[in-house]
């Protein structure tokens, strides 16, 4: 019952129009989890030097934060080489999403993703009050030429996911860069990079166009090929002028001590992404080749799209048993944690992540078992 009496404390209007985020499931009531695969977690956890760095750290946990990162900001800077003092850090990157909607728009102002894009863009937009514009996708794919159709003067900020969840796809550096070029300066164009680790061939990472450019706020986070989601660590790079902004309205102690220490013990052990990274990939492809296969051979009405992050997309047929939300019942009950999409506007699809191999051989067998049994 969330319905507030006449007498009691009023939401504003546009917070009564927002719903709260729906996080993926942990659990299953009743039955034993046999992979959780339902929110693109490294299911190999943080590296062993980041775990040390956060067992060293709870010494310290009577103590508030480095409210700057800074040590974090310079282990980033000396990573991808960039200004340390263009750096920001964010209780995971969902802050940074937030804040950049909380700097830069307000009512009466318009802010643009893409459909199916990240769930917060439009959270963080309605938050401040601002309009939600969301351009219309090509089969699940950023449209640039879409997106750029719907700018006005009253456009103020720009949510781009690339590589995008939930639909895990991907737009070239071309296309990225020709969007940034075709956008006014007034807009700030938020590129949130989550899943950059995973991306291959031609990529833009968003850093250089940060460097160089006044309106630009690439965005990073720990809790992907990082491992350390629970911690809550996210970063971005834009202008000095977008950064200042951002500390205005960011909270003081935004990422704690475990999460700086375990930060910079990660960026250290890159060894440690590169193996995340291969495997990834490895059992992505495994999975998506299993699928097709078992697609085919029940003719089940499934379309695997094409992969660029740590999980597949399924969409599924809309009648008929194998239906997203049919798979999805068939994978609980076999204990296998996946995301149904129907709380994100799309019914027909299931995303599943990449586990470990075990935990990814555990959900091809499972899903061999609900396509035969029909
Ligand atoms: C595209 C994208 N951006 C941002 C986030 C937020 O991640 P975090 O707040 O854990 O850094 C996610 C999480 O799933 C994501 O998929």
């Amino acid at each position: 019952m969330d319905t507030l009496a006449p007498d009691a404390p009023q939401m504003k209007p546009w917070i009564a129009a927002m719903h709260a985020y729906v996080p993926g499931k942990a659990r299953i009531d009743g039955r034993p989890v046999v992979a959780r695969l339902a929110s693109n977690e490294n299911p190999f956890g943080p590296s062993p030097q980041a775990i040390a760095a956060m067992q060293a750290a709870l010494a310290d946990g009577h103590r508030y934060p480095d409210p700057a990162s800074t040590g974090l900001r310079e282990a980033l800077a000396a990573l991808h080489g960039l200004d340390p003092a263009r750096i920001v850090a964010g209780t995971g990157s969902d802050e940074l999403i937030h804040l950049a909607a909380s700097a830069f728009a307000g009512p009466g102002d318009e802010v643009i993703h893409v459909r199916h894009g990240f769930a917060v863009y439009e959270l963080a937009a309605r938050r401040v009050g601002a309009d939600v514009v969301v351009a219309p996708d090509r089969d699940y794919v950023a449209d640039v030429d879409a997106l750029l159709a719907l700018v006005t003067p009253r456009t103020r900020v720009v949510y781009l996911a690339n590589p995008n969840n939930p639909t895990g796809t991907i737009i070239p550096a071309s296309e990225v860069r020709r969007l940034h070029a075709a956008l006014p300066g007034h807009v700030l164009f938020v590129l949130d990079c989550a899943y950059a680790e995973f991306a291959e061939g031609d990529y833009e990472d968003g850093l250089a166009l940060a460097d160089r450019y006044p309106n630009v706020f690439a965005i990073r986070t720990f809790s992907k090929i990082y491992g350390l989601a629970a911690q809550r660590i996210g970063w971005g790079y834009a202008a000095a002028p977008v950064i200042a902004a951002l500390h205005r309205v960011r909270a003081p102690f935004n990422v704690p001590t475990t999460g700086q220490a375990a930060a910079v013990a990660a960026v250290a052990d890159q060894l440690y992404i590169e193996r995340v990274r291969a495997h990834t990939l490895q059992w992505r492809r495994w999975l998506q080749d299993e699928i097709e296969t078992l697609n085919r051979r029940h003719n089940a009405g499934i379309r695997v799209l094409p992969p660029a992050a740590n999980f597949l997309l399924l969409e599924c047929a809309e009648t008929g048993p194998f239906t997203a939300a049919a798979l999805n019942e068939g994978l609980l009950a076999a204990g296998i944690i996946t995301r149904y999409l129907a709380v994100q506007a799309m019914p027909r699809c299931l995303r599943i992540s990449i586990g470990t191999e075990a935990e990814t051989r555990a959900a091809a067998s499972a899903l061999a078992d609900i396509l035969a049994a029909g």
